[in-house]
């Protein structure tokens, strides 16, 4: 099986990015990751990505044109196929066309509710009953476009934006490499 050469984007703590990688080592798995971006430069997942000595790249995303450097990248490391895993920038229009259907997103809430920032605090004000999250393809909306996966759980009373973000990523971590297979069952 030859495996889709994938770069992860991240801006934070990683989780996902690390449970992609362990997944990834299996050779059933249909993806490589053979790139990390970050856009920022303390993102505890990028320990990950020198653990397992795999390229990683730091953007500025607060500079005109970092997107040229990000398609750069992309295309000198041979990518075709991206997952956002917790990366905090909206992607451009010419980043979502360059790679249509070929980036995936993952979302801590049963879209189409709940897109956009502050979720967790957003659903338990709303009184919800239940949550979950949701694997989709980017397109060029926020949060918009077709689900590959989701997942849900039910709110308990006693449930608070901690307990809700923990179960959350425990289902992420099942969804996203669900979805990553799903897709390349289907090509
Ligand atoms: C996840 O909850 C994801 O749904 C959201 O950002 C979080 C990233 O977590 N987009 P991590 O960096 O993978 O731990």
């Amino acid at each position: 099986m030859v495996k889709k050469r994938t770069c992860i984007f991240i801006s934070g703590q990683g989780t996902n990015l690390k449970n992609l990688i362990s997944r990834s080592r299996d050779n059933s798995f249909p993806i490589k990751i053979s790139l990390i971006i970050s856009n920022n430069k303390k993102a505890y997942g990028l320990n990950y990505a020198k653990k397992y000595k795999i390229p990683h790249i730091i953007i500025n995303s607060k500079k005109r044109n970092y997107e040229n450097k990000i398609l750069i990248n992309l295309s000198k490391y041979n990518i075709s196929f991206i997952c956002l895993a917790g990366y905090m920038k909206i992607i451009s229009n010419k980043l979502v066309n360059t790679y249509k259907k070929k980036i995936i997103n993952i979302h801590p809430s049963l879209l189409p509710k709940f897109k956009g920032l502050n979720i967790y605090s957003r659903i338990l004000k709303n009184r919800e009953i239940k949550s979950g999250c949701t694997v989709h393809y980017v397109n060029e909306k926020l949060d918009d476009g077709c689900k590959i996966t989701q997942k849900t759980f039910f709110i308990n009373l006693q449930d608070n934006e901690q307990t809700l973000q923990k179960k959350t990523q425990k289902l992420e971590h099942k969804a996203f490499p669900e979805a990553i297979i799903k897709i390349f069952r289907k090509s």
